[in-house]
């Protein structure tokens, strides 16, 4: 069976960009793949957060996760710091990465131009700890996004390189991973581009929102003076909106908007407070388990420790074969 890595930045909640963009592949493909799912809190270290902000971020990640539907017994969900083989690696590793390249890479050089006070190492070699995160479990397949096609390739040069010093093949090459090849995009309720938490406090919603905090986001939604045409294109932040309800809505709630917007009838307030509505029924189970996971300190304990535990022995074997091929023997 092959094996699946991915990493979860530890910051902020899930919201339904995520849920139907990313999550619900997680879920999928935990019935498929060996698949290690981690918190990168090692990662998130760069922008020096409080050690309050950190714990709480953790959590709210690994809570979700299992809310949507991770199953800690199916896949292995752990909280990168709790394997401290990775840390390791990524020693090793920072000598097969050259600092010119790392320089390069346009994370690096986007994180610079918008925090020029902080340009700190782990910054420059984060790259090599996403190789370490990756190449510690031997992962063929990584899901993750088009901007972090490049954090890729330089995990596959540095496992190479590896390989050459020491006369190897001993790592494998990672790839990203499409699982769905219909990728769904979430639009955001701002009537631009996709659903994000960068955009904007209300353009995303959120799987923890509360059902008034859903009802008013999606009520503030941008819309435009109403079709003026029968039959006409939708522009963007309308078609935005139908998009949603595609997602959360039954197909006869879609067609009846929508022969309402063809025949000029819609209501955009009453097409706001359907979406609404059915936002929070498919939402509803997801938060439901939220509150009650969150509230159980003893089942999370116990996640973390059972993620830790396999992650940690699939690690450990890596690390001993790493040691034993770079020169490092017992006298
Ligand atoms: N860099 C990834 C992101 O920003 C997170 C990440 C860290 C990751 N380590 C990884 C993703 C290993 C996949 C595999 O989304």
């Amino acid at each position: 069976m092959e094996t699946v890595v991915s990493g979860i930045r530890s910051t902020g909640n899930l919201h339904l960009g995520n849920y139907y963009g990313a999550v619900q592949n997680f879920v999928k493909m935990q019935h498929e793949y060996n698949c290690y799912f981690f918190i990168a809190d090692l990662h998130s270290l760069t922008t020096h957060p409080t050690p309050v902000n950190l714990h709480s971020s953790v959590k709210s990640v690994l809570v979700e996760y299992l809310a949507a539907g991770i199953d800690p017994d199916k896949a292995t969900i752990y909280v990168q710091s709790d394997v401290p083989e990775i840390a390791e690696l990524y020693l090793y590793m920072n000598m097969n990465a050259y600092v010119g390249e790392l320089e390069r890479s346009t994370s690096f050089k986007d994180k610079v131009r918008a925090n020029p006070d902080n340009v700190n190492a782990g910054l420059l070699t984060y790259p090599v700890l996403m190789a370490a995160d990756i190449l510690i479990h031997h992962a063929t397949k990584v899901p993750v996004g088009k901007d972090q096609e490049q954090h890729l390739e330089m995990a596959r040069t540095f496992g190479n390189r590896f390989n050459r010093l020491y006369h190897t093949e001993y790592f494998k090459e990672p790839f990203a991973f499409n699982f769905s090849h219909n990728l769904i995009k979430i639009p955001g309720l701002d009537g631009k581009g996709k659903m994000g938490k960068s955009e904007g406090e209300n353009n995303a919603v959120y799987l923890a929102d509360a059902p008034e905090v859903i009802r008013k986001k999606v009520m503030r939604a941008v819309t435009d003076s109403g079709p003026t045409v029968e039959n006409q294109q939708k522009p963007e932040e309308i078609q935005n909106l139908f998009d949603l309800l595609k997602v959360v809505s039954t197909q006869d709630t879609y067609d009846h908007f929508n022969n309402l917007y063809n025949t000029m009838q819609v209501r955009y307030g009453d097409l706001k407070k359907q979406l609404a509505e059915d936002m929070i029924i498919a939402t509803e189970p997801i938060r439901e388990r939220i509150n009650a996971i969150a509230a159980d300190t003893d089942y999370l304990h116990k996640v973390a420790q059972l993620g830790a535990d396999k992650a940690r022995e699939s690690a450990s074997k890596t690390l001993r074969e790493v040691r034993e091929i770079i020169g490092f023997r017992k006298f």
